[in-house]
């Protein structure tokens, strides 16, 4: 029947193996992998259920489908609860036989499936990269919260990850398997935000041709991302107070109440204690939204992050790319500047970079202009205490000319002189630096 089985399962497609004995198939599960077994119960010289017990520590997910006399299903059963999946009794009929190992193979492959997607997202809440102090407790927050239901206000400066921590919270959230559904309050004028946000009934204003479901609709049972929130109209305030109230609302032009469960989560750049003095910002409902604030720090106060965003950024950069590296005068420099625009900011410049190198390096003459003048500052020590992370002699060189312009008070033929060079040669090297056109 071993050799029967063999024949069936390879006509079918499978690559299928047979073993007479335990020991021999327990040798070929260790050695072949397989994506399935099938298990007689009755064996010489090794029990079935022996077999089972070493086959699943070999592999705890491998799916073992077990073959049974009649009038022994209580062993069967006893199999299935120590981790078959299934079991077919003697005499079988093929067919059922090849539809069983055919279901569980599906079952398994969606399993790898489910497992994979799952591991990418977690991968995904992991990609936040930051190991400073402050992103720690930024990360520290968000696993807090994620837990649970409450309203989270994210404010930081622009570009600092404030849809990336929304992303984050919900995913790690109960509502996971839920819609995440972002809105960009500042994106649109009043009348259209009010329809994007609570919908609309077929003719309620002009133009309203059909029936709209609004972002709060399509958001129950998962989470909303009310993207800068500073820039909601005092009007739309009103409104927004009464959903995070009562989480239920109209469509413009409707008058059925609708009840949604949908988690709130608002960021903003900008100041809105501020805004409450000015009276652009409703104070209820400031309140109303920041029950968990998280605060993500701008990224001049985490300089221990630059190193590690930046691989993080040259890795997604690389594919597209013939960059191989980046050399640390630039990297010098990035700890320098002050990233009004933050790791948005951070991720253009090296994508412009890598759009204008020519060879395999980022060298600082691909930066823009602001961050190459953060070395200026700090001139003075960089040739005279020689940094731990070392520095590039083109960085020496640059600021040798600089020294020795300074002290000819301009003169070109009188700097060259200082440095024992010809004037062209000291002219050539000033271009390259870019150094006589600031
Ligand atoms: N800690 C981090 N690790 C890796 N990438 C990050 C991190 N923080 C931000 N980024 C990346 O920086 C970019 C900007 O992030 P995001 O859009 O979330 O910022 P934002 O605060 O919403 O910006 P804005 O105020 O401009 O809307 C994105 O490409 C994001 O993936
Ligand atoms: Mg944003």
């Amino acid at each position: 029947m071993c050799w029967a089985l063999e024949r069936a399962m390879q006509q079918e497609g499978y690559q299928a193996k047979a073993a007479y004995r335990g020991p021999e198939g327990l040798r070929l599960i260790q050695k072949d992998d397989p994506s399935l077994v099938i298990l007689d119960l009755k064996m010489p010289e090794m029990g079935g259920l022996e077999v089972l017990k070493h086959a699943l520590e070999i592999n705890p997910k491998l799916p073992v489908i077990i073959l049974t006399a009649y009038g022994t299903i209580e062993t069967a059963i006893e199999a299935m609860k120590m981790g078959a999946v299934d079991y077919i009794s003697k005499p079988f009929d093929l067919d059922e036989l090849k539809l069983i190992v055919k279901q569980n193979l599906v079952v398994c492959q969606l399993e790898t499936e489910v497992n994979f997607l799952r591991s990418q997202l977690t991968e995904k809440y992991n990609n936040m990269i930051g190991k400073s102090q402050a992103f720690q407790e930024v990360l520290h927050l968000i696993e807090k919260v994620s837990k649970t239901n409450v309203n989270v206000l994210i404010t930081g400066e622009s570009g600092t990850g404030k849809e990336l921590v929304a992303t984050a919270i919900h995913q790690n959230s109960l509502r996971q398997d839920g819609p995440f559904v972002p809105i960009n309050c500042a994106a649109l004028p009043e009348h259209l935000l009010e329809s994007e946000l609570f919908g609309h009934e077929k003719g309620a204003f002009t133009g309203a041709h059909t029936r709209k479901i609004g972002r709060f609709e399509l958001a129950d049972n998962g989470t909303i991302f009310l993207d800068e929130i500073g820039e909601l109209p005092l009007n739309m305030q009103v409104k927004m107070l009464r959903v995070l109230q009562e989480k239920s609302f109209e469509r413009v032009g409707g008058t059925k109440t609708l009840s949604v469960d949908v988690r709130v989560i608002a960021a903003t750049n900008r100041q809105l204690d501020k805004a409450i003095q000015e009276g652009d910002f409703r104070e209820d409902l400031y309140y109303r939204l920041n029950v968990m604030p998280i605060n993500i720090p701008p990224l001049r106060e985490r300089q221990e992050d630059i190193p590690l965003l930046v691989e993080h950024i040259m890795e997604k950069l690389k594919p597209h790319y013939c960059i191989k590296r980046i050399s640390p005068g630039v990297l010098e420099l990035f700890k320098r500047y002050k990233w009004p625009g933050n790791i948005r900011e951070m991720e253009n410049v090296l994508e412009r970079a890598c759009i204008i190198c020519q060879g395999e390096e980022i060298l600082p003459e691909y930066l823009p202009c602001d961050i190459r003048g953060a070395r200026a500052e700090s001139e003075e020590d960089l040739i005279l205490n020689f940094p731990d992370e070392g520095v590039s002699l083109e960085q020496v060189e640059k600021q040798l000319l600089i020294k020795a312009l300074k002290k000819s008070s301009g003169n070109q033929s009188k700097a060259a002189e200082l440095l024992g060079i010809t004037r062209s040669t000291f002219l050539y090297r000033c271009q390259k630096h870019d150094i006589l056109k600031n």
